[in-house]
């Protein structure tokens, strides 16, 4: 958790509305294995960060509502009985959508004032909307007494990305981002929504994230037509979700469908099994086969389910070209974001210089390098 953050928002908090808040920290989350798995009712891995939000929120008695990102400078006012989504890529629809999502669930919230600051770069691949999203629901269960469990809240959450945010996200971010783990990663079962923690030491090795700094704008779309051809193809099937197919079911089909489409099953149905072996993997302490399945995740997700990108792939290359990098795989949504490497400690700063280089003469723009630690979910900081 980051001291700063959390001191800048409660010292901003109590300037502009004279009030000691309640303080919350919602980290942003890495993901080992298993991408676009979570909305086919598959097996993910992540783990809570110590990147994330920090919020400072408290009721308001002035009869409106108003919530202010410390980052963008921007300040918005709200009345809570007039929630609409505003335009498409605007912050407050995360703060809006979880109250309007809290409201359809029939509980009562009153006026209030938030602050919130991250320093999870957005477009990275490492979930700050999810981060957002928790603080928010999670203060004002908080402030108001909603009596909402854990798995209420990330429910909240994920919706008001569906109907605010206009993604049809999984469950994976809202999930590691609340349930976060010190030094742990989790391998979830989506379907039914139960982690397994799994304390995380490599050892002689370590997880760094490598961000291209790249957002494609057509992320967003892409990302809900890759859920719905996946939901197309389990309706072919008769299944619930691919999560239920073998690649024998799916061979049963292929007249049926288009080449690519088939392509991006066989990526899910592969994916979730690579995500089953990775947790063998982890408990044998075999970080070799750990790696050589991250990288069959790229190969996967850039080749067959077409997420990844020139810059991705560029700096998974560079990974390959390096005998201390394990594994390494693009993270998250895709078309831009990080990169995640399991790499040996002691050449992970000499594997990052050299990337860094590469990428800057490639593409004419710098790359970052993050070292992280695994940490707690969604909390209050006292
Ligand atoms: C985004 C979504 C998640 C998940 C990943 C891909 O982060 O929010 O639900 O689908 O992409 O694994």
């Amino acid at each position: 958790m980051s001291t700063t953050l959390v001191q800048d928002v409660k010292k901003t908090f109590i300037e502009t509305f004279k009030t000691e808040p309640l303080l919350i920290f919602s980290p942003g989350r890495i993901n080992i294995i298993g991408e676009h798995t979570d909305y086919n009712d598959g097996f993910v891995f992540p783990a809570a960060v110590d990147k994330g939000i920090a919020a400072a929120v408290q009721k308001s008695d002035t009869g409106n509502s108003t919530a202010i990102a410390l980052d963008l400078d921007s300040t918005i006012k709200f009345e809570l009985d007039k929630l609409k989504p505003s335009k498409e890529g605007s912050w407050e629809n995360y703060v809006f959508g979880v109250v309007a999502e809290i409201q359809n669930r029939n509980k009562v919230v009153g006026d209030f004032n938030i602050i919130f600051k991250g320093n999870i770069p957005g477009g990275a691949g490492m979930s700050s909307s999810a981060a957002l999203e928790n603080s928010v629901v999670f203060g004002l269960n908080e402030l108001f007494d909603l009596g909402l469990s854990k798995q209420e809240m990330i429910l909240i959450s994920q919706k008001a990305e569906h109907n605010y945010v206009g993604v049809n996200c999984g469950i994976m971010d809202q999930y590691a981002s609340m349930f976060g783990i010190k030094h742990s990663a989790l391998h979830l079962d989506c379907r039914t929504v139960k982690s397994k923690p799994y304390t995380i030491n490599f050892k002689d090795h370590e997880l760094m994230l490598i961000n291209t700094n790249v957002k494609h704008s057509l992320s967003d779309s892409a990302y809900n037509d890759r859920r719905s051809a996946c939901e197309s193809i389990s309706e072919l099937l008769g299944i619930k979700a691919l999560r239920d197919a073998t690649e024998a079911d799916l061979e049963t089909i292929i007249d049926k469908v288009t080449p690519a489409n088939y392509q991006k099953a066989l990526y899910v149905i592969q994916e979730n099994a690579r995500t089953v072996k990775a947790a063998k993997a982890i408990e044998d302490n075999d970080l070799d086969t750990l790696g050589k399945l991250i990288y069959q995740s790229h190969n996967g997700l850039s080749n067959q389910y077409k997420v990844s990108c020139e810059e991705l792939d560029f700096l998974v290359d560079q990974a390959k070209k390096n005998k201390y990098v394990l594994g390494a795989r693009m993270m998250g949504g895709g078309f831009g974001g990080c990169t995640i490497n399991l790499v040996a400690k002691t050449e992970a700063k000499a594997f990052a210089d050299v990337a860094a280089k590469a990428y800057k003469n490639k593409f004419n723009k710098d790359c970052s390098v993050y070292f992280i630690e695994l940490s707690q979910g969604t909390h209050i900081v006292e």
